[in-house]
Parts: C-alpha cells; structure tokens; sequence
C-alpha cells in the first residue's frame, strides 16, 4: 500500500491548478444514465471516485470514452439497472444512481451504502422522496429495489439538507410526469452544476442554486457537453496548506465566490488572499491566529474543509472551538494530528484547540478522505520527517495532491 514521506519546513510558492469537483464530477456521471445520447463531459478529475464510478457505469452497459480530462458517455444500450454492493461499500456516492435509473427504465435495484468512518449517513430521504413520487420501494437483503411505471411530480421537503439526496431527487423529477418541488434542497455549487447540465440536456429546472428547486418534467433528455465546476474543497484545502506553511501560491482555474465563509475564517487567521476571476493567490508570513468555526451546509463553512482549517488552528497563536454539525463522528483526524504534537481536546462534537509552537513529524495513519489532508497540511509544516500510511483514502478524492504540493517546493513523494 503507498504511503506518503513528508519531510517539513519548505516554503510553498508557485502555482497550482485545481481540477474539477469530485462532488460535481460523480453525480454529473451518473446524469449519463438520463440519456441515449452522448455526453461530453471535461474538466473531470483524476480519482479513485471517479475510476470507482466509470466502472460502475460499465457494468450496466454504458459506453465510457476516456481522454485526459475528457470522459464521454453513451447510455444507448443500458443492459443492467443494479448497482453491487462491492461498489456501493467503496464509495457511497453510487447511490447518485437511484434517481437516474428509475426515473429512465421505471427499475432499479441499488445496494444499502451502510455506515462510513464519518457517521451512520443513512438514504432514508433519497428513499422517501422517491415514494413521495410514486415509486414502490422494498428493501431486501441489503438491497434497495425500486419500482416506478413513471415518477409522478410531488412536492418533497427534506427532512434535512442533504446533497447527494437533492441530487437523486432532481434526477428523478426531470424525467418525471408533471411538476416537483423540491424544498430544503442543498445549495452546494456541485448541486447547481449537475442542475446546469440537465438544463443543457433539456430539462426544465427553476431556482437553481437556492433551496427551492421547481421542475417541469419531461418526456425526454438529449446529449450535452459540460466542463465541470472547479473543486472548491481542493480549493480550499491547498490554501490552508501555505497558510500552515507558509509562502506565496496562486491557485489557478478556480473561484474564490464559493469559498467565502472558508476564506473569511483564513483572512481572520490572517492570510493575505487577492482573487481574480478564475484564481485566488494566498500569500501568508506570520504565524496564524487561532480562529473559532462551526460547520454547516452552504453558504457556512463546509464540513469537508473542518480537518484542513483544524490543522492550520493547531499550530495558531491562541485557543480555538471548532464544532462540527453535519456529521456525527467526523474527528478521526484528532488523535493523528495529536500524534504529531498537537493539542486537542473533544467535548461532544467540538474540538477545543489549544495552539502549540509547532508539529513533530512521526507516522501517522489516514482515517478517511479530508482526514488524510489535514495530515499533509500537519506534515508539510512539521519539523522532521512525516510519514502517513493508507493514503488511498487522499486518492479517491485529490487529484494527484503530492505532484501538485511539489511543484510549489514541498518536499513530499509517494513510497510504495
Ligand atoms: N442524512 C440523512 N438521511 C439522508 C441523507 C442524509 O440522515 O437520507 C444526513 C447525513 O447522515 C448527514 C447529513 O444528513 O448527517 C448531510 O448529509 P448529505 O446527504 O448532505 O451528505 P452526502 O450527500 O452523503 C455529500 C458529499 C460529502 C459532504 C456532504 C456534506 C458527495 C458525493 N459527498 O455527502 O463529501 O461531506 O455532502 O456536504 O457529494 C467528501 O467529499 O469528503 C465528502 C464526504
């Protein structure tokens, strides 16, 4: 298994470009289930998510063109409406196949995801949403299977904001018979790009972008050609990294409007951020300052930046409270970053920050994706050596991170 061998103390400064949203990329592949016709699909990432999910698209009898950042999907000849739980147990986002596959064939059957290293995260409202539209759902032996002749249009409020629920949803409604109203819809910008696509596609969708989604069904979609949205959490994630380090890097091909509560909360922590269209440079000198912050859905602080902004606290003049809202058990990064010097307390779900001098580098395990970054920010700005092991966590969703953290003068390679 590779691990990755930090050693600390080096300067960032350059340039990095970010590659398209993770969190935009599965669900926009999973819309290649909506059409026979082609769709031509860029800016995707390169991750293990999205290797997981092409595969999965393969074994129903998609037709996948890769090249480069380009991916194109045929969904003329769609043979099997199941998605396995050896793939639904490796990455939770193939439920994002539900809403498609009902909605286009009136079937299909999708493995239970299952708890996860970050909390219970239960479907129940994908389900209860499809109901809502008239499908008939049996869970049976792990699996769900849904029936439907043709969704009908309903008026669906969540029971809370869930991303991937608004986006199973909005799948559904567009090739459902007749109006859907989806309140407390997540707002997250990877929602209004997989909402842009199916406007593109044909559908008709009203209020994208805000908490209340309006859809005319229709009968049909058709082919498009869409660049995914820059990864906001990727963003974001190597901006704490100067800003833990220390040094002068422009991110490019991304946007700062997406980040604001993260960026705001950095400013505090007194990072020196300018922003143009499609880049944001982040200069940072000083040490930074401990900065109190609480998790939410969009537009507050994104729960997938808590462990990365958690990293730079601890090494910050001062004590923070960190407190997370979205899920139960998200601080498994806690012990590993103590590990390495730091001084953490939990008290339910908030973390109690007291700021030390600096990181001791040692071996460290990755818990879970954002766990594993903030262990690379810890790394990079620890004095000696850091070695984190089980770092396929990091490469389902970074897209090459220690070829990008060289190329702005880290010191950090990948050891088989
Ligand atoms: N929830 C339920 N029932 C449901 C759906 C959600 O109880 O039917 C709960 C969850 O357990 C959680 C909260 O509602 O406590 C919000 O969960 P949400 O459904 O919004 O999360 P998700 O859609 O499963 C997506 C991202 C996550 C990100 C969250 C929150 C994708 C593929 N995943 O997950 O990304 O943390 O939204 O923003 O979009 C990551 O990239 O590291 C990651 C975990």
């Amino acid at each position: 298994m590779d691990k990755l061998l930090i050693r600390g103390g080096k300067r960032l400064s350059g340039e990095i470009t970010i590659s398209g949203a993770k969190n935009a990329a599965l669900p926009i592949l999973c819309a290649g289930l909506l059409t026979a016709d082609d769709l031509q699909l860029s800016n995707i990432p390169h991750l293990q998510d999205v290797s997981t999910i092409l595969k999965l698209m393969r074994q129903m009898g998609l037709r996948v063109t890769e090249d480069g950042d380009r991916v194109t999907l045929n969904g003329g000849d769609i043979t099997k409406l199941e998605a396995p739980y050896e793939l639904v147990k490796t990455m939770r986002a193939s439920i994002l196949v539900l809403g498609p596959l009902l909605a286009r064939f009136g079937e299909a059957k999708v493995s239970l995801p299952g708890g996860c290293a970050i909390g219970s995260r239960p479907v129940d409202q994908h389900i209860k949403g499809l109901q809502a539209m008239g499908a008939e759902i049996t869970i049976e032996a792990g699996y769900i299977h849904a029936k439907a002749k043709r969704l009908k249009g309903a008026r669906i409020v969540t029971d809370m904001i869930t991303v991937t629920g608004t986006e199973n949803l909005l799948m559904a409604a567009v090739l459902a018979d007749g109006e859907t109203v989806l309140e407390n819809a997540a707002r997250e910008p990877e929602v209004a790009d997989l909402a842009n696509l199916l406007v593109a596609m044909g559908a008709r969708i009203e209020g994208i972008g805000s908490d209340h989604l309006v859809v005319q069904g229709v009968d049909k979609l058709h082919g498009a050609s869409h660049a995914v949205v820059a990864d906001r959490i990727e963003t974001g994630t190597f901006l704490c990294a100067v800003a833990a380090v220390g040094g002068d890097v422009t991110l490019k091909n991304t946007r700062s409007n997406f980040l604001d509560a993260a960026l705001d909360k950095l400013r505090e922590a007194g990072v020196i951020l300018t922003s143009g269209d499609d880049w944001i440079r982040v200069q940072m000198a000083a040490r930074p300052k401990a900065v109190n912050f609480r998790t939410t859905e969009y537009p507050g602080f994104p729960t997938d930046m808590q462990a990365q902004f958690m990293a730079l606290n601890c090494i910050a003049d001062g004590t923070s409270r960190v407190t997370e809202t979205i899920f139960e058990n998200r601080f498994m990064h806690v012990q590993e970053l103590n590990r390495l010097g730091a001084a953490i307390d939990i008290e339910g779900n908030t973390a109690i920050i007291t700021g030390v001098d600096k990181f001791i580098g040692a071996p460290v395990m990755a818990t879970d994706l954002r766990a594993s970054a903030s262990l690379v920010i810890a790394g990079l700005a620890a004095q000696g050596e850091t070695l984190i092991e089980r770092i396929y966590h990091l490469d389902r969703g970074y897209d090459r991170m220690e070829v990008k953290l060289s190329s702005v003068g880290a010191d950090i390679e990948r050891v088989k």
